[in-house]
Order: structure tokens, then C-alpha cells, then sequence
């Protein structure tokens, strides 16, 4: 990938090389890419002077890091207990439906979107409840309010291609 083993050099300085900082450093990788780069984990045992099985054994210890690459916009749609009885599941379908997702595919392959299901996210009280990059939390979806949702994060995402595009 290029760059990417400078990008990950900077990220390690930034830490001082610091073997104590290894899940900062990972958080950070992962904010910049989305994922943590199998090329990024064999970097960052290499720079710390590690065994590359430390660096491996961290990345798949916590669930907040992912070894697959994901999409632009990460759409959680939450099947805890409450959501699920109130549809999750049917929400869950018709995103997956819509982008193309096969079974066990969790991103499409454009690296715009990742649907995910997680479990009860804290707000049961809007169940169904749908985040967008764990910033924005939409209660009481239907499968016909998720698919606005994601003509809208369609659009902004094609805009933003056309803005790089021209600079
Ligand atoms: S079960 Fe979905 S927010 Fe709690």
C-alpha cells in the first residue's frame, strides 16, 4: 500500500516507539485506514522490535480492531433483544439487500459501506436503533427509513467523489 509504512512510522514516532503505546498506536492506525493493515502489523513489531505474534495477539484480542478492510460509512444495525422484536432483522436485510451483500459479506466491494449487527447499543428506549460511524444514532428505523438513510449517505458520498475528483 503506498505510504502506508510511512503513515505508520509517523503514527509510531508520534508514541516515542513506545512498546506500552502498541494499542494507541493500533487505535491510531485503524482511525487513518479503517482496518489494521496485515503490512501496518508487521511494521509496527518490526519498529517496536517485537514479535510480530504480540502485535497479532492485541489486533485480535479486542473487538474495537478489525484485520478486513471496511467501508466508508460503517452502519451498525443493532439486534439486541429490544431491537430485535421491534424488526432489526428486517432492517438488517433490506441494507444488505440494497448494497448487494451476500451472506457473511459484510462490506461492498466499492469499500463505501460495512453493515454490521452488534449487540444492544444502550438506547432501547428507540428501538430499532441504526448508527452511522458511531456518531450519528437513528431510533426507531423501519427497513423503509434505513433505505432514505442510505440514499442520503449515497449521495453525500458520491459529492465527496466528485469534490476529490475536481481539486
Ligand atoms: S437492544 Fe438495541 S439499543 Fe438496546
Amino acid at each position: 500500500m503506498p505510504g502506508l509504512q510511512q503513515d505508520v512510522q509517523e503514527i509510531i514516532q508520534r508514541h516515542r516507539s513506545q512498546v506500552s503505546h502498541l494499542i494507541a498506536i493500533l487505535q491510531e492506525v485503524q482511525q487513518k485506514y479503517r482496518y489494521l493493515p496485515e503490512e501496518a502489523l508487521a511494521h509496527i513489531a518490526t519498529a517496536l522490535n517485537i514479535p510480530p505474534a504480540m502485535v497479532w495477539g492485541v489486533a485480535t484480542f479486542y473487538a474495537q480492531f478489525s484485520l478486513k478492510p471496511k467501508g466508508k460509512y460503517i452502519i451498525r444495525v443493532c439486534n439486541g433483544t429490544a431491537c430485535h422484536v421491534r424488526g432489526a432483522e428486517h432492517i438488517h436485510m433490506a441494507l444488505c439487500k440494497e448494497l448487494g451483500l451476500k451472506e457473511d459479506q459484510e462490506t461492498t466491494a466499492d469499500l463505501q459501506f460495512t453493515v454490521e449487527t452488534v449487540s444492544c447499543l444502550g438506547a432501547c428506549g428507540l428501538a430499532p436503533v441504526v448508527t452511522i460511524n458511531d456518531r450519528k444514532v437513528y431510533g426507531q428505523m423501519t427497513p423503509e427509513d434505513v433505505l432514505k438513510l442510505l440514499q442520503g449517505l449515497q449521495r453525500e458520498a458520491e459529492a465527496v467523489e466528485r469534490r476529490e475528483n475536481i481539486a
